[in-house]
């Protein structure tokens, strides 16, 4: 096999990442309108034909208890549980469950077969059905048709057609193992990461390590549902809730009997893996998890089967049928209690998770199971709540959900921004603010700065940041080091005064809001730089964003859009698990950004003067708050030479090579444009002598995607 670079040098840094916001590889048409595809279907209709793939069993894959529903509710589960807060990553929202590594974690076996169920259903509605709203359709589906009564469904997630290789899954080299180097020193999962063992989607259901320690269980389900910003009562009622239907397979030892996940089966299993020599190695036979048995006497049914069970009977750990720890009732009045899911004539006895047990054994979620079991009602509401925000966590504003089944209702978890209640400016009224904005006292890099701090927030992974909302001036972002909060309160002073003057002015329905002014500041200093360095360019503006309030603002989940580090203002944070340039190349990512993309507009940046501090690292120029290729020019120029000035080699001396004379600092963000070769290559296109207007053009038209990256509404 051809080896590829990474193999060669493994700590190269990985600039093709962002190849994958290009999507060379997706086979749609560039005018297709996913939106307007799913809109056209009759959704009932789709609903119907799910249903009827989930209560009708195949031979291949039989269905315990004659109905798919809680398969494909663990289907959808899994499909957006590997979201995380942390960076937006993971989710539902891509359908990333068809592709490596998620098709071959160890915890998503056997979801081959569910997704092979619903093909027909896929095929059938084709582009308008993406197969990232069908997983989770499908999950919604299942509950109903087994009597549960959900909160709605939004459609709207574009399938992508190839792997995300943006989250980082964790240290680990080997599945279902959990390095120490996945945790702090307080015992806490280190950010990103989602969930405390590689390739499982949150914790081992058996407890820690494979032991059944129930404390330690909670504490594990705590950190890793709270990294999906659940809390304890989501949690509870999120695996209270899911819990409530289905079995656990594992009719023998896994390690025995199962063969490769999907990316490593031979070719004739085309895609699917887990293939097993137990017997049938299908329906009774099934291994998947390797734990055995039902939680309840009604496992397609939701009731209140599996609260009533661990609660009001004592549980004890032992091995299970697959070598598994699970637990059984102590009492024997659930002996035989259950139907066996392949054969009416024999009976069973539930079992529990050490997941499930733990719930009961820590304080905080007993308190909310024994509510939940007093009040079913509670925790109807509860779970069908928590299940809508984890399906649709990662999918944005609510302007982006789809479909007939949309609640009325919009939850903090969705970051509202209220709606315009005047009328938008004009091309006059924008005159009229650029011309206050040139005449303040703010300057070209204040500007610059100050626009890139509210639009560099944002994330394509869950659609969240970016400056509409006008968040910038609340907390918690506007107490965050990047945005130099000082320099950063008075530049909002100014702008607000710049606000009341124009609105309290006006005697007819127009206004302006905060989000807008800070982007049209941004934009007017970009035009002025580049006027000074010779170019008249004009960067188009946009009015519609309108400012939320702190209410309406989750100053905790907004804490983790903070940047840990940020390579356009040269902001290098504390210390890091990772290399600068790898931060610049994720933030880049997540600001679906290109390469060139990325490049011009550091290079753009430090000509502007926007470094957080208003340092001059990187600033290679002697006219800075022009928009020159300056960065570009200065940073190829051989008479100059580059060492390290700390011992992380964090921050860099640039001295001329014929004086030895300080000339210049750099960082890591600035320099990695001069030594990786790919970056370089880029660099250069805009260093040579014939690239100025080149650059001017580029940097405007990257600046101004970045500017309207959370603009939904100008789709
Ligand atoms: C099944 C673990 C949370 C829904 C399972 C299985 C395991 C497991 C080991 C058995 C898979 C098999 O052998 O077939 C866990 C753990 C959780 C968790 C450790 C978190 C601490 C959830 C949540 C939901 C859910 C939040 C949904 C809201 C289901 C369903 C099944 C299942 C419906 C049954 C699937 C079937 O019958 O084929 N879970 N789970 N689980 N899980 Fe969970």
């Amino acid at each position: 096999m051809n080896r590829s670079e990474p193999d060669w040098w493994p700590e190269q840094l990985n600039v093709d990442l962002l190849q994958q916001n290009v999507e060379a590889n997706n086979p749609m048409d560039e005018e297709f309108d996913y939106a307007e595809a799913f809109e056209s279907l009759d959704l009932d209709e789709v609903k119907a034909d799910i249903e009827d793939v989930m209560t009708t069993s195949q031979e291949w894959w039989p269905a315990d208890y004659g109905h798919y529903g809680p398969l494909m509710i663990r289907m959808a589960w899994h499909s957006a549980g590997t979201y995380r807060v942390s960076d937006g990553r993971g989710g539902a929202s891509r359908g990333g469950q068809r592709f490596s590594p998620l098709n071959s974690w160890p915890d998503n076996a056997n979801l081959d077969k569910a997704r092979r169920l619903l093909w027909p259903v896929k095929k059938k509605y084709g582009h308008s059905l993406s197969w990232a709203d069908l997983l989770v359709l499908s999950g919604n589906v299942a509950l109903e048709s087994m009597g549960f009564e959900t909160f709605g469904f939004g459609g709207g997630r574009e399938d992508t057609y190839e792997p995300d290789d943006a989250p980082f899954w964790g240290p680990e080299d080997e599945m279902e193992t959990t390095s120490p180097e996945r945790f702090d020193e307080e015992g806490n999962l280190k950010a990103p990461l989602g969930n405390s063992v590689m390739g499982l989607i949150y914790v081992n259901p058996e407890g820690p390590n494979g032991e059944p320690d129930l404390e330690g269980s909670a504490h594990n389900i705590r950190e890793t549902f709270s990294n999906m910003a659940m809390n304890d009562e989501e949690t509870v009622a999120l695996i209270a809730g899911g819990h409530t239907f289905g079995k656990v397979h594992g009719a023998d030892d896994p390690d025995a009997h199962v063969g490769f996940e999907p990316e490593a089966a031979p070719m004739q299993a085309q895609g699917f893996g887990w293939e097993s020599d137990h017997e049938s190695g299908r329906g009774a036979d099934t291994i998947t998890s390797g734990i055995e048995g039902p939680w309840t006497d009604a496992p397609i049914q939701w009731d209140m089967g599996y609260l009533d069970n661990l609660l009001d009977h004592e549980w004890e750990p032992h091995k299970g049928p697959g070598g598994a720890w699970q637990w059984r009732p102590v009492d024997d009045e659930l002996t035989d209690t259950v139907p066996d899911a392949h054969d009416s004539t024999k009976m069973q006895s539930p079992m529990m998770l050490t997941t499930d047990v733990a719930l009961k054994h820590d304080e905080d979620y007993r308190e909310v199971i024994e509510r939940f079991q007093d009040d079913p009602q509670a925790f109807q509401q509860a779970f069908a709540k928590a299940w809508y925000k984890l399906i649709h966590r990662d999918m944005g504003p609510p302007t982006r959900f789809l479909g007939p089944e949309v609640p009325d209702e919009e939850m903090l978890w969705q970051d509202p921004i209220p709606d315009a209640d005047y009328e938008l400016v004009g091309e006059e009224e924008v005159a009229e603010l650029e011309t206050a904005l040139l005449d303040s006292e703010l300057s070209v890099s204040q500007l610059v700065r100050t626009a890139w701090a509210a639009a560099s927030t944002f994330r394509h992974s869950d659609k969240r940041g970016g400056p509409n909302g006008g968040r910038l001036r609340l907390r918690p972002q506007r107490d965050w080091e990047v945005n130099n909060p000082e320099e950063l309160s008075s530049v909002l002073d100014t702008l607000e005064g710049i606000k009341s003057e124009f609105n309290d002015s006006r005697s007819d329905d127009v206004r302006v809001s905060l989000a807008d002014l800070v982007v049209l500041g941004g934009n007017v200093a970009v035009e002025q730089a580049a006027a000074d360095a010779g170019y008249d360019v004009d960067v188009p503006f946009e009015p519609g964003r309108t400012d939320a309030s702190q209410e309406q603002t989750d100053v905790d989940s907004f804490e983790a859009l903070e940047p840990e580090a940020d390579g356009f203002r040269n902001y290098l944070g504390d210390e890091h698990d990772r290399p600068l340039e790898e931060i610049l190349i994720d933030r880049s990512e997540l600001l679906t950004l290109t390469a060139p993309e990325m490049t011009v507009l550091v290079g753009g940046m430090r000509a502007l003067d926007a470094n957080y501090d208003g340092s001059d690292r990187g600033v290679f120029t002697d006219r800075p708050g022009t928009l020159t290729n300056d960065f570009f020019v200065n940073l190829y120029d051989m008479d100059t030479e580059w060492e390290s000035v700390d011992d992380d080699d964090q921050v860099f001396e640039g001295k001329s090579r014929d004086t030895g004379e300080v000339v210049y600092e750099a960082t890591r963000f600035d320099l990695v444009f001069g030594s990786n070769s790919e970056l370089r290559a880029i660099g250069e296109v805009y260093g040579a002598d014939d690239a100025e207007e080149k650059f001017v053009e580029d940097f405007v038209d990257a600046w101004h995607k970045v500017m309207t990256l959370d603009r939904f509404d100008l789709e």
